[in-house]
């Protein structure tokens, strides 16, 4: 049997399918160019802040490029920060004035794209965040930039939260109505309060009106576990789930958030991307775990997706190509598949499909235990040549345990050369 999460109010049937996604990180921290909370890290100061909205004019933006080189890797979902944390808006929102089409480049960021991505095919989220560090009523909390200033603290008093929530509630509405069927909305996040400051969670954010408006305008969307009350899907971020996520001992969707390099920001002088290697790994990885992968990418100031980005986007495009059979459709193996050392295995239940993929190439041989008899054909899914098989002799399983000698462990007969692709995968047809 596979795991099965309980069905929730949206509607995650394509998102389980689809499992890979491209996150885009997009705003005026663009500029600086040194991670999207340049402004709280740095405490930088509204006024002194304006600068980069001054200077904004991404002349070269073309989400044409953006929604190509997302498909082409493979993703088959975006979602974007209509807000992020600092507070500039991406779209033309009657709300405030802080938004793109009031800096240089003057225009609407966010219709274009998202036309743009639902013409190559892919769904449409938006990632909103409710924190917001430019909004006049917004209160000092331990992520806030001004958070060691005791003028901006001692002004809180005069501040009205509630005025903001309406700013966000207003705001949500916008983006419920005006961009068309709008598949994910990921808010971020609730904050924890300290000794010296308050925190902001579901009472602030007014989050069971906020679910109610959304679904009211959106019914099927799915909403993620951000706003202090679960709902369609739990968002792991910066680390791999051990095992399939779980709430109350019982599987969720959930997919794992990740980043090239670190920052969420286009980030000029990090030096910490990933390989394509370890790409590659972390998708197959949440797969096989029963989740997804949003990976994401920070757009240059000028408006482009750097080399580096590109150069990764492609890669995994390559190694998608020919091997999204083992990731489309897949989901964790049945428990009484388990995988050999350095492998992953994923399952697609309609096909009844089990494929193994290969961290690390082993020397001519893989032993698989509980597969004897269990496997009608074995192939390389990058060139669908034939992988043989039999049955284990027992000196190759010394050290396997006697009731694995006995008989049960299959073996697959490799060539001594990996495969010329990242990862290998080998696809069982199960009987
Ligand atoms: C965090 C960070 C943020 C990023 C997000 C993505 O909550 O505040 O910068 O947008 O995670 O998951």
């Amino acid at each position: 049997m596979t795991l099965k999460p309980d069905p929730t109010p949206g509607d995650t049937d394509w998102f389980v399918h689809d499992r890979f996604g491209m996150f885009i990180h997009w705003g005026l921290y663009a500029l600086p160019a040194r991670h999207e909370w340049v402004k709280s890290n740095e405490r930088i100061s509204t006024a002194d802040y304006e600068t980069y909205f001054k200077h904004f004019d991404p002349d070269l933006y073309d989400p044409q490029l953006w929604a190509d080189a997302a498909a082409a890797a493979g993703m088959k979902y975006f979602v974007v920060t209509t807000k992020h944390h600092e507070g500039f808006c991406l779209w033309d929102t009657a709300l405030t004035d802080y938004k793109a089409t009031n800096t240089p480049y003057g225009k609407d960021l966010l219709r274009p794209m998202v036309d743009a991505f639902r013409g190559k095919d892919l769904k449409v989220g938006f990632y909103h965040s409710l924190l917001d560090w430019h909004h006049p009523d917004y209160t000092a909390d331990i992520c806030h930039p001004m958070r060691d200033n005791s003028e901006y603290i001692a002004a809180d008093s005069r501040r009205k939260l509630e005025r903001y929530s309406e700013y966000l509630h207003g705001q949500s509405r916008e983006l419920m109505s005006d961009f068309g069927k709008v598949d994910i909305l990921w808010y971020d996040f609730s904050i924890n309060a300290t000794e010296k400051l308050p925190g902001k969670g579901k009472d602030v954010w007014q989050s069971e009106e906020l679910i109610k408006l959304v679904r009211d305008l959106q019914p099927g969307i799915i909403i993620n576990d951000r706003l202090e009350i679960d709902q369609d899907i739990k968002t792991p971020e910066q680390f791999q789930p051990r095992s399939w996520v779980k709430v109350d001992g019982k599987p969720v969707v959930w997919e794992a958030c990740q980043t090239f390099s670190g920052s969420w920001g286009y980030h000029r002088d990090e030096e910490s991307w990933k390989s394509l290697d370890v790409l590659i790994k972390m998708l197959i990885d949440s797969v096989s775990k029963g989740g997804n992968l949003l990976l994401n990418v920070g757009p240059t100031g000028r408006g482009e997706f750097d080399s580096r980005a590109l150069d990764r986007l492609a890669g995994m495009g390559e190694w998608m190509k020919r091997h999204s059979r083992s990731i489309y459709g897949c989901t964790q193996a049945p428990d009484e598949f388990r995988a050999p050392e350095d492998c992953r295995y994923t399952y697609n239940p309609i096909t009844n499909r089990l494929y193994l993929h290969v961290f690390s190439w082993p020397y001519r041989h893989i032993h698989l235990p509980n597969m004897v008899h269990r496997v009608e054909y074995a192939q390389l899914l990058n060139d669908a040549s034939e992988v043989k098989m039999r049955t284990s002799i027992p000196e190759e399983s010394y050290g396997a345990g006697v009731e694995v000698r006995e008989k049960t462990l299959l073996t697959l007969e490799l060539p001594v050369k990996q495969p010329s692709v990242t990862v290998p995968v080998i696809e069982l047809f199960l009987k």
